[in-house]
Order: C-alpha cells, then structure tokens, then sequence
C-alpha cells in the first residue's frame, strides 16, 4: 500500500513517521508511535476514548486521518505527565477521587477535564458535565470523575474567590 511521509509533533516531540493515506491519527499515535494510552472504542467520532489535544483543543484522533495532523501539536495522555513519570494534577486528582473502574474511558476523560481547566479556571459543576458529556462511561456514573475535575480546579487555582 502507498504510504506518505509526515512529521508529527506529539507530547513536544517531533517524529518523521510513514503511514498509508487513510491511516487515522488514532491508529498512528497507537501502531506507529506505540503512544497506547489513547484508546479505540467505537472509531466514529462517539465515545470519546480516543481524545487527544490538538492546539489545545480536544479532538477525536479516530476522526482525523494522520497527515492531517502533519504541523499541528498534539498531545496525548502520556503528555500530560512529566518526562519521569510523575503525574500531572489532573491525573493525581483521578488517582486520588478513584475516577475510574475498568479505565477504558480515563484517557479520554483526562483530556476533556485538562482541556476545560486551560480555560475555565472555576468552573462549576454543569461546566464539568458539560465538557465530559462527549465523553462516555460505561462503569463510574460519572460522579467521581465530575470530583475528580473539579478537586483538579481547586489544586491548581485554589478554592473559589481566594
Ligand atoms: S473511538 Fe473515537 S470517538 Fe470513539
Ligand atoms: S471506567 Fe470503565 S468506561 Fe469509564
């Protein structure tokens, strides 16, 4: 099969990558990059499992094809953590809200809640709903990653009118 020749930007680093035309971006960060922390769930634009941050913003790398991403930055839940593993607030704040069950979602989820903290530093309970609600969950109810995001807002910026 013909393949293409790009350079993708991902957590800060660039990689010069072959991939077919019609390869998504889900399946390069995944196969090509081995970047396994974004997940595959329905591959037509609807759970939300595969979101990665595009320019900051969150996007569904299973509705993108990867030359696409050719001179854009894109980050991925490996990026949110410091180069020696530490975890980012966000990922701690699920860690220590128990955010998860099966976790198939989470990756998805961090992206949402990190993406919605870079521009609503005290956002209430319906903005955290509201930015998880792309976003599905077979297993929490949700309640614990709604916790989680906004536990993140307060340890990052403090508890509202401080
Ligand atoms: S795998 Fe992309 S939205 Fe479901
Ligand atoms: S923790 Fe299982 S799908 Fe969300």
């Amino acid at each position: 099969m013909k393949r293409t020749n790009i350079e993708l930007t991902v957590n800060g680093r660039s990689h010069d990558v072959s991939v077919p035309p019609r390869m998504t971006l889900v399946d390069c960060l995944r196969d090509e990059l081995r970047l396994t922390g974004t997940h595959v769930g329905c591959e037509h634009g609807v759970c939300g499992a595969c979101s990665v941050l595009m320019d900051g913003a969150p996007i569904r790398s299973c509705l993108m094809f990867a030359v696409q991403a050719e001179g854009h930055e894109v980050t991925t839940v490996e990026g949110l953590a410091d180069e020696d593993g530490t975890l980012s607030t966000i990922q701690d704040s699920f860690w220590e809200n128990h955010a998860m069950q099966c976790g198939y979602c989470t990756p998805g989820m961090l992206i949402a809640g990190q993406a919605l903290l870079a521009e609503n530093s005290d956002p209430s309970e319906a903005d955290i709903r509201e930015a998880i609600s792309g976003n599905l969950c077979r297993c929490t109810g949700y309640q614990q990653i709604v916790e989680a995001i906004a536990e993140d807002a307060r340890r990052r910026f403090g508890e509202p009118g401080e």
